[in-house]
């Protein structure tokens, strides 16, 4: 028999009890966390779709594993174990590990960035552009024209507009080009793939001018998924064999493990280039630890290494991409505005054309992240003018190109029921839809002010 149920493909053997509150309780919470989730505690929150990183629960492999940690100082047994996982997936002969994405990052960027040197990207997540401005370098995001049309369908809207690319790569001085990233998948664009073919366009550019090519490679399974499925000829390979393609292609890799390695810390920098390796390991012992163990414990390398296998089974893949799509489809049924496809990891809400009557100053994005914990207690994170608002020299915002919203899923975390739940709590958002207050910054720091930012609401005018 043909089922067309996608069930989750474990059991579960350990649980974690949601405390259950009320809505009154939590406006409470939220006024006292200054209308910002992420200074919510997280006993207060019933299902957290803040971020899917660090938040994938364990396989009883990785847990098994966990206790064979080796945590000799050098030369561990679990580092070489994770050394060999991470050499045969990526292609590169030298692997940093490091605590997790960004110490990673700020190794590669702060050592090939610098003043006057800039980095092309489909799109650098923000503390991959922190990173390299950090250095004094210039990043520059070039994504596909595709991406820009929220409600219509393209299989790749994660790709790389590589007319921009070449043209960029001229005018600027390949000499200058410190690397061009490809985020997969592209996190600040939507969650949308990358194909194949436009990873290959991207390495023969580079090739031809002789500048760097680097993945970033956190959701690279995911990634593979959509090209598994979506990519002309692409479906007799295997996603681990889609993985090591598109790591073929480029010059080295970043990788956030707390994401595709699911593991709750962790991550790498793997390198084809030997000298480049050898002055970012000097860096790696100076800052994260010896070269053997960076910024983790055996036990931490174990789980990764784990954790890196089990990413590509297929019906692990099946149940990942299927379960954020049945998110996202039940939502648009209800009319919510989405940025379309879904994402591999979550799925993005235009709270912009939601809230119509609340301009970009009023932070519709913010707005909805409240009204999704007051309703539900459900916690996600605005993607908008909070994140990437600028201010002007006369001190006016200059807003973000849309008011996002990310509903991000964590790996192997929520079943079917809690979905469920999300998708009858956006039932009272849009019976409240006309009611919802816009905010005001009362406090923020000057940098990422998302994590720490205070808003007071806005009354109706
Ligand atoms: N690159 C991408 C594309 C990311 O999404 C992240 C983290 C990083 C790099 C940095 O990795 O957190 O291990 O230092 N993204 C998380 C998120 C924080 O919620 O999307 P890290």
């Amino acid at each position: 028999m043909q089922h067309h149920t996608v069930i989750e493909p474990f059991r579960i053997k350990v649980v974690e009890p949601i405390r259950m509150t009320s809505t009154e309780e939590r406006e409470i919470r939220l006024q006292e966390a200054h209308f910002n989730p992420f200074l919510l505690h997280s006993e207060d929150v019933l299902i957290d779709l803040l971020t899917d990183s660090g938040t994938s629960a364990m396989s009883a492999e990785q847990w098994a594993a966990i206790m064979r940690g080796d945590e000799s100082y050098a030369g561990a047994t679990s580092w070489l174990r994770l050394e060999k996982v991470i050499q045969d997936l990526t292609g590169c002969p030298y692997v940093l590990p490091t605590h997790q994405g960004r110490a990673a990052e700020h190794l590669l960027y702060t050592r090939i960035g610098g003043q006057g040197k800039i980095f092309f990207s489909n799109t650098l997540f923000d503390t991959t552009r922190a990173n390299i401005e950090y250095s004094g370098a210039t990043g520059i995001d070039l994504p596909a024209p595709e991406s820009r049309d929220a409600g219509q369908w393209y299989p790749f809207k994660g790709n790389l507009d590589t007319t921009r690319l070449e043209a960029g790569i001229r005018e600027s001085g390949p000499e200058n080009v410190a690397a061009v990233i490809l985020t997969v998948t592209n996190n600040s664009g939507g969650g949308q793939p990358v194909s194949m073919a436009n990873a290959r366009e991207v390495a023969a550019i580079c090739r031809r001018y002789g500048v760097r090519f680097i993945l970033d490679a956190c959701r690279i399974a995911e990634n593979a998924w959509f090209i598994h499925q979506r990519e002309p000829g692409m479906s007799a390979m295997t996603c681990r064999e889609i993985a090591q393609e598109m790591f073929r292609l480029a010059d080295g890799c970043i990788m956030s493990a707390k994401k595709d390695a699911l593991v709750n810390m962790g991550g790498f920098l793997a390198l084809k280039d030997l000298e480049l390796a050898l002055q970012c390991r000097t860096v790696l012992i100076i800052t994260e630890g010896y070269s053997t163990y960076g910024g983790l414990s055996g036990r931490d390398m174990e789980a990764m290494a784990q954790g890196l296998e089990e990413v590509f089974h297929h019906d692990y893949l099946h149940y990942r991409i299927h379960s954020t799509a049945y998110l996202e489809e039940k939502l648009i049924d209800m009319g919510i505005p989405m940025i379309q496809p879904a994402g591999g990891h979550a799925v993005y809400i235009d709270a912009g054309a939601l809230y119509p009557h609340l301009p970009p100053h009023l932070y519709p994005g913010q707005a909805l992240v409240c009204e999704l914990y007051r309703l539900g207690g459900i916690r996600c994170c605005e993607i908008g003018s909070v994140m990437f608002g600028r201010y002007d020299q006369d001190g006016k915002l200059v807003p973000a190109t849309r008011e996002l919203v990310r509903l991000a899923i964590p790996r192997r975390v929520y079943t079917q029921s809690h979905m469920d739940y999300v998708i009858e709590t956006f039932g009272g958002v849009l019976n409240r839809r006309d009611k919802v207050k816009g905010l005001r910054i009362d406090w923020e720091p000057p940098f990422l002010r998302h994590f720490t930012a205070r808003f007071e609401e806005v009354p109706h005018s």
